[in-house]
C-alpha cells in the first residue's frame, strides 16, 4: 500500500453536520428516482472514512422513497476510521461491512466495487492523486452494468474570507495541487467520466461559514496550507462541489 494521509476524527467529526446540511438536494433526488422500485441496493462507498455519507444517505434515501434495503460497503485505507464507522449505530434497513483497500489499486478497486448499484464518495476527489482518479473513472466505466455515481463535497479553489487575506487562497490551492488533483480534481473528474459516456450533472455546494469551531478549524488548516500567518476570520465561503454520474 502507498504512502497515504490519515486524516484527524475530530476534524471529520467537526465538519459532518455542515457537510450534511450542505450536499446537494437536487442531485440525491435524482439518484433516489433512479433506485425506486428496487427491493435491494448495494451502495459502496469510497474514501468512507468515518461513515459520514452512510449516517446522511442511507435515511434520505429512504426519506425520498427508496424503499430497498441498502447493503453498503465503506472502503477506506485506513483502519481506524472504519473501526469508528462500524461503532456507529446502523440506519435503519441497511447492512453495513467495511473494506480496507487503496484505491491507487486497480485489483483492490474492481473487486470492492463488483456488483455495485450506487458508488459514492465525500470529500475524496480532491485528496486523490491525478493517476488514481483517472484508474478510478476507468474502473467504473468499465462495470457492466453501471452503477450511479455520486461524488459530494469536492474542494473547488478560491476560498474567500471576510476580512479578506491576499495570496491566502492562492497558497492554499498550491498547496493542495501539490498533493493531488485539488482544486481541478470536479473539472477534471468530470470531463473523464463525460468522455467516457456518462452524463453528468454538477451543483456547486459552497460552505458558508460563521463564526464557530469548524470556521475556526478550517482556518487554521487553511492558514498553516497556504504559508500564510493566521489571521482572526469572521466568515469564509469555501467553494465544494457535488457531481453526479449516471
Ligand atoms: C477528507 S476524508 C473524507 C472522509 C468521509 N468521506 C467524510 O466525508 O467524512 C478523505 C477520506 O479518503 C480516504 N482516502 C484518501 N485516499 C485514499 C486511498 N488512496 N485509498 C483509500 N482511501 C483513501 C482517507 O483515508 C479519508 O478517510
Amino acid at each position: 500500500m502507498s504512502e497515504l494521509e490519515n486524516f484527524d476524527p475530530d476534524w471529520l467529526a467537526l465538519r459532518e453536520p455542515v457537510d450534511h446540511a450542505t450536499r446537494s438536494r437536487r442531485l440525491e433526488e435524482l439518484l433516489a428516482a433512479r433506485l425506486t422500485g428496487r427491493d435491494r441496493v448495494r451502495v459502496v462507498d469510497l474514501g468512507a472514512g468515518s461513515g459520514s455519507t452512510l449516517r446522511h444517505l442511507a435515511p434520505r434515501l429512504r426519506e425520498l422513497g427508496v424503499g430497498a434495503v441498502q447493503d453498503w460497503v465503506l472502503v477506506d485505507h485506513d483502519e481506524d476510521l472504519l473501526a469508528r464507522a462500524l461503532a456507529s449505530p446502523v440506519p435503519a434497513a441497511a447492512s453495513v461491512r467495511t473494506a480496507r483497500a487503496d484505491l491507487a489499486d486497480r485489483d483492490a478497486l474492481r473487486d470492492v466495487l463488483s456488483g455495485a448499484d450506487v458508488v459514492v464518495g465525500s470529500a475524496l476527489l480532491d485528496v486523490l492523486p491525478a493517476p488514481v482518479a483517472a484508474g478510478l473513472v476507468e474502473v467504473l466505466s468499465a462495470l457492466d452494468p453501471r452503477p450511479a455515481v455520486l461524488f459530494v463535497l469536492t474542494v473547488r479553489g478560491g476560498a474567500t474570507t471576510e476580512p479578506a487575506v491576499p495570496g491566502a487562497a492562492e497558497g492554499f490551492d498550491a498547496d493542495q495541487r501539490a498533493h493531488g488533483l485539488g482544486p481541478d480534481a470536479a473539472g477534471v473528474v468530470a470531463e473523464a467520466f463525460t468522455a467516457a459516456g456518462w452524463s453528468v450533472q454538477r451543483a456547486a455546494t459552497p460552505w458558508r461559514l460563521g463564526p464557530s469551531p469548524l470556521l475556526a478549524a478550517w482556518a487554521r488548516g487553511w492558514f498553516t496550507a497556504a504559508g500564510v500567518v493566521p489571521q482572526p476570520v469572521s466568515s469564509a465561503v469555501v467553494p465544494h462541489e457535488d457531481l453526479l454520474a449516471q
